[in-house]
């Protein structure tokens, strides 16, 4: 897809994905080149979110609550547990995982993440913090979950590795994703899909085990995935 370097294309494509004057305005801040819009549309919408859309969205009871379920449906926490959630959004993984009686904490790039993160699951430890440099000493955790963020990771196998070190020797790890086929559709559209990494069911298998993973697992669920193993 061209990308959207007029501003009237541009003010199109926002409202496409439900943003308004104030994340137009927040575009026009950052100052940035025409042709990196959709680089930051994306970063905006989902890969870093920020402005009153954002906060609204991720804050939502039903924001990815399919993957959400689906994580927590796999990793059976229990009071002993020490979860760490990659990506943690809103907080909503965080907050449901509490009745379990986990200790739970949340790690995300995004600043506006991490506070409304604090706010959603009160109690809980939410950093900020990038999945390409956890900051937790090795076997920190018993669980590590990842939900709707794999996709947005250039280095899939060092993240992996990565969750591998900080987690305990069988230590679970469950990763919900999006597959190809649903590329483009509105579980993953334009011009983020363009910005994004999809695996076959097999690829995903590979990843896991190449960063030293076992117990591999993919179900995939209509292109819904979720990636299990243990370390
Ligand atoms: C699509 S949102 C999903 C949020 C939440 N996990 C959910 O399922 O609703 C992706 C989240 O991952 C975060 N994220 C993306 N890449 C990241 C990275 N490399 N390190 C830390 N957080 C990242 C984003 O800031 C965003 O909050």
């Amino acid at each position: 897809m061209a990308n959207a370097e007029r501003p009237s294309d541009q003010a199109k494509l926002l409202r496409e994905f439900g943003l308004g004057d104030d994340d137009l305005a927040a575009w026009d801040r950052s100052a940035r080149h025409s042709h990196e819009f959709e680089d930051w549309l994306t970063d905006r919408v989902a890969r870093r979110p920020a402005g009153a859309r954002a906060l609204e969205v991720y804050g939502a009871d039903d924001v990815h609550d399919f993957a959400r379920n689906a994580i927590l449906e796999a990793l059976q926490l229990g009071p002993a547990d020490r979860l760490l959630e990659i990506g943690c959004g809103g907080g909503l993984l965080l907050r449901d995982a509490a009745p379990s009686g986990a200790l739970a904490t949340g790690l995300d790039h995004s600043e506006e993440m991490v506070r409304l993160a604090r706010e959603r699951a009160p109690g809980t430890e939410v950093r900020l913090g990038s999945a390409e440099d956890l900051p937790f000493p090795p076997a920190s955790f018993t669980a590590v979950a990842m939900s709707v963020v794999f996709l947005f990771l250039p280095d899939p196998i060092a993240v992996l590795t990565d969750c591998r070190r900080v987690l305990e020797p069988g230590g679970r790890l469950a990763c919900y994703t999006t597959a190809p086929e649903l590329r483009g559709s509105p579980a993953a559209p334009e011009p983020l899909a363009s910005r994004c990494h999809f695996y076959e069911d097999e690829r995903l298998l590979a990843l896991a085990r190449e960063a030293g993973l076992e117990d591999v697992v993919v179900a995939n669920d209509g292109g819904g995935q979720l990636l299990t193993a243990r370390a």
